[in-house]
């Protein structure tokens, strides 16, 4: 595929909704996991197109603070390969120039994984060519709500007066406080729904749904995409040019 002229486009930040993974493998008669697997495989071609396609920011979903409710069997299997993808990965993603972070409250995932976690986001903390975001044990209300919680404390110390909180104070405190908003969410699998991911940050992308599982899911599919979304019109509550 030709490199995309994007150049009016940047920063381009997009967010993904990986979903469909389990009905991807139950449908063909294996287990969960399996999907899961295979849509890990997916991040790296996805992550590797996104320069290519002039996608500055990929920000991905790839735990809920609602996927608890899960059996341990499939937590577990996930975190084992959140853990593998990390060791794997980290590398490559060191030499294609990936700045790897997370955002979500990690105090409650293992602590190896977690130490491997800030490991890497030190490795690459110097990359820029993508800003790779991995959501984990995330939700928008539990962010704003851990923000709102900073804010709170701040206030008692009286290190802030209750009038300078505003929109950019509580933006601050989140965890994407370095991230600029996304310009585009896509959610694979046909479900037309946000599940708590970035409430706060989408409050002006533009959104695609497509009925694609995870697995499927290909960069020409992104790319088709991306076609879409050039020629929207944003307008942010304005007017339209006329
Ligand atoms: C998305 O796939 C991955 C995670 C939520 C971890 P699902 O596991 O939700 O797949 P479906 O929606 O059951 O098919
Ligand atoms: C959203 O998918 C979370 C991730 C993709 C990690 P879910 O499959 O958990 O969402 P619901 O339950 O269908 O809303
Ligand atoms: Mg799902």
């Amino acid at each position: 595929m030709a490199p995309r002229d994007t150049t009016n486009l940047f920063p381009l930040h997009v967010a993904i909704i990986m979903d469909g993974n389990g009905r991807w493998a139950v449908n063909r008669g294996w287990p969960r996991l399996a999907g899961h697997r295979r849509g890990a495989e997916r991040v790296r071609e996805i992550v590797q197109a996104c320069p290519r396609l002039g996608i500055t920011h990929l920000t991905i979903y790839a735990f809920s603070t609602e996927n608890w409710k899960r059996s341990t069997e499939e937590v577990l299997g996930l975190m084992s390969l959140f853990r593998r993808y990390i060791q794997r990965e980290a590398d490559r993603l060191r030499a294609e120039g990936v700045r790897l972070r997370f955002i979500g409250d990690r105090t409650r995932l293992e602590p190896r994984l977690q130490r491997l976690m800030s490991g890497i986001e030190k490795l690459t903390e110097g990359n820029d060519r993508l800003h790779l975001t991995v959501a984990i044990n995330y939700g928008g209300r539990n962010e704003i709500t851990r923000a709102v919680r900073r804010v709170a404390r701040a206030v008692a110390r009286g290190d802030l007066r209750p009038e300078e909180v505003d929109e950019e104070v509580l933006a601050g405190r989140l965890d994407t406080h370095d991230l600029p908003d996304p310009d585009l969410v896509i959610r694979t699998s046909g479900e037309t729904r946000v599940s708590n991911y970035l409430l706060w940050q989408a409050a002006y992308a533009e959104f695609e749904f497509t009925p694609t599982h995870w697995p499927d899911f290909t960069s020409d599919e992104l790319g088709e995409i991306l076609d879409r979304f050039a020629r929207r019109e944003r307008r942010f509550g304005a007017v339209a040019a006329p």
